[in-house]
């Protein structure tokens, strides 16, 4: 179970911020004197306009933790004013098209500019200091630049991830109510074309407060246009002023609000505060990727999910970084193209999810091989977790040995890398996240709360607060208290699944609740399966995760139609279709079963976790099903069950 070892090469070591005396060093302190460590290296690494009155306040208890309290700052001014002495020529966005004769680079001193100016687009449009805008952008300069630009004039920036549909738009657009969406005309992926702006009207159809809307022009193709609604971003930036002051926040006002799906219900918009959030993305970006002046980083998250804010636009911007923003895809236009990138801009950082690399493996060395590769200095993946043969694979044959692999595990709740193996600092397992950050006390407990001994499956929380941790859901504090506090009164439960070795490195094993990761995108059973139901022959569904080689996690619905209604391969193709536009093209329902009922327990709730095990053919211990409303039911669900594709 302490699984396979891999030693840093003493030379990777000698050029480390941190060795393995420092590491335990370091730790401790931050734990014993948790006040002390965090002032010390917030003034490091952030620059205040004005310093906090206490660093930390606030409990687990009361869920009402709070920090660098009466602090001043700006995100956009920590991002790129405070470079400009020292690196305004420096490549701050190195951008890399879908078709790979694309590249972009800005300076800091260009992004500064932009970012100025749009600021003062912004402005003119009436957008003051806590309005929120929404962003459903492609991977462009442009998204990064609107970001900061919310942020610059403290406007709280939401961004919503291009792949998701029309209605996953508006469900967002509404709840965080905004009265300004930025997008572009068109996105390109692996050549094709995606109509954002066309979902953004779709979207906004019946959002009358949306007012504004705000196009990049990504592609030449025409789009319908609203002339009273719709500007053109070229035209708002053509004549605005390059001035453009750093509103003066306070560490605790939001600096964005991040939907993301729970088990249950619509997804929650995650809010997370200036101050806490910024000193903790630049400081785990300079920690857990060893990041060196003149590095080229390369983070291939969108900037739609928490890894693509803190770990593609503000750990690297905040640590003055050239940071690549990716348009495309691994596959296009051909296997090589991340190697051919990483050749292409002498990348020596490179982080991406299990999913991606279980698709390139499963092409074969050859097309890594091609690439040189000589620039890597580091690889990290996040997400989910990452089989140890992927693992072996992505360090020999990507990394040629070279490498250290950080396998970072965080949340869209936490802000930042929570366990990873600090590179230098500890040999790597893998498959094992390692342990913990700085400051981060995780631990692994019983159904009580109480620690388990090594090796022990349990249920991973948090003991004590990190300055990147979530301030609340918005307009929803309840479920804030409910969904992660409740369980076990003084921690924050992660929602994970977890181990903890003799040597202290963390294991992940997985959800323990109702959430999925299909090709590391985080999804609801919750929200699938009321987008089944919006479908007028569907009376019950449920919706669980089945192992799937390269996706991690596939789709697998139980699926109870209306008395009235046939049963055919057109409905489940309908449903596919639905579950799609609904939510959007990640959310593919892989198995449909048809069924009469759902194992419900006597109080009406869905047994899930039943459902769980008979989709996935693990029938020897069903748990209790004594709590059964209708035990036939499971009778007649493992009689009638799909067996999953080879894949
Ligand atoms: C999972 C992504 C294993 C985990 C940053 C967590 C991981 C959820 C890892 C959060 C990892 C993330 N090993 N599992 N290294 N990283 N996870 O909010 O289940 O999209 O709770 O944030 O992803 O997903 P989210």
């Amino acid at each position: 179970m302490s699984g396979k070892e891999y030693p840093i090469s003493t030379e990777f070591v000698q050029q480390a911020h941190v060795t393995p005396e420092q590491y335990d060093a370091l730790y401790a302190q931050s734990i014993r004197a948790p006040k002390q460590f965090w002032g010390e290296k917030a003034l490091k690494f952030i620059t205040w306009f004005k310093p906090w009155n206490e660093v930390l306040t606030g409990s687990f208890e009361k869920a009402n933790v709070s920090w660098f309290q009466e602090g001043k700052l700006n995100a956009a001014y920590n991002c790129l004013d405070r470079h400009l002495e020292t690196r305004a020529n420096q490549v701050a966005i190195l951008w890399e098209g879908d078709d790979p004769s694309e590249v972009r680079k800005l300076t800091y001193a260009e992004l500064h500019e932009e970012v100025c100016r749009l600021g003062n687009v912004l402005k003119k449009q009436r957008i003051k200091k806590g309005d929120r805008i929404c962003i459903y952008m492609p991977m462009i300069p442009e998204a990064v630049i609107a970001m900061l630009a919310c942020a610059r004039i403290g406007a709280i920036h939401s961004v919503v991830f291009g792949g998701f549909s029309a209605d996953a738009l508006k469900a967002r657009i509404e709840d965080v109510d905004c009265h300004l969406v930025i997008t572009a005309n068109e996105g390109l992926r692996a050549g094709k074309t995606i109509s954002l702006k066309k979902n953004v009207d779709e979207a906004i159809q019946d959002c009358p407060q949306v007012q504004r809307v705000i196009v990049v022009k990504r592609t030449e193709n025409a789009v319908p246009w609203n002339a009273v609604r719709d500007v053109w971003y070229h035209d708002l930036m053509a004549d605005a002023p390059k001035q453009c002051p750093a509103e003066m926040m306070d560490a605790s006002d939001p600096l964005f609000i991040l939907y993301t799906s729970g088990s249950t219900g619509k997804p929650k918009g995650i809010v997370h505060a200036t101050g806490g959030y910024l000193v903790y993305a630049a400081i785990t970006h300079y920690y857990v990727f060893d990041y060196h002046a003149g590095d080229i980083y390369w983070c291939t998250a969108d900037i739609g999910w928490i890894t693509g804010h803190s770990y593609t636009v503000y750990g690297p911007l905040l640590n003055g970084g050239t940071t690549v923003i990716f348009e495309g895809v691994p596959h296009y236009p051909d296997f090589s193209r991340c190697w051919d990138v990483i050749d292409k801009h002498r990348v020596t950082i490179f982080y991406t999810a299990p999913t991606a690399i279980r698709a390139l493996r499963r092409e074969g060395d050859a097309w890594v091989t091609r690439a040189e590769r000589h620039s890597l200095k580091l690889l990290g993946t996040v997400g989910e977790p990452i089989n140890p043969d992927v693992w072996e694979w992505y360090y020999n044959v990507v990394g040629e040995k070279r490498c250290p692999i950080v396998d970072t595990w965080w949340q869209t709740e936490t802000g930042g890398a929570m366990i990873a193996p600090l590179p230098g600092a500890m040999p790597l397992k893998p498959g094992s996240a390692a342990k913990p950050f700085f400051g981060v006390v995780p631990a692994v407990v019983d159904e009580q709360g109480h620690d388990v001994p090594a090796g022990v499956m349990g249920k991973l929380v948090i003991k004590q607060p990190w300055p990147g941790m979530m301030q609340t859901i918005y307009k929803n504090r309840e479920r804030f208290i409910d969904g992660y506090f409740k369980e076990f009164p003084g921690y924050y439960a992660a929602g994970d699944d977890a181990r903890c070795d003799a040597d202290n490195y963390f294991w992940i094993v997985g959800r323990n609740d109702d959430v999925l990761k299909v090709s590391g995108h985080r999804l609801g059973s919750g929200e699938l399966e009321s987008a089944l139901l919006h479908h007028a022959a569907i009376s019950e569904a449920a919706v669980v995760g089945v192992p799937h080689a390269v996706k991690g996690e596939s789709l697998y619905a139980f699926v109870v139609t209306k008395a009235d209604v046939g049963i055919s391969e057109q409905l489940k193709k309908e449903l596919i279709q639905q579950v799609r536009r609904l939510i959007g093209p990640i959310a593919t329902l892989e198995y449909i079963q048809w069924t009469d009922g759902l194992p419900k327990t006597r109080s009406g709730k869905i047994m899930r976790r039943l459902l769980r095990k008979i989709a996935n053919n693990d029938l020897k211990e069903l748990g209790d099903v004594s709590t059964l409303a209708d035990p036939q039911v499971v009778d007649n669900l493992i009689k009638n069950r799909i067996d999953l594709r080879d894949v």
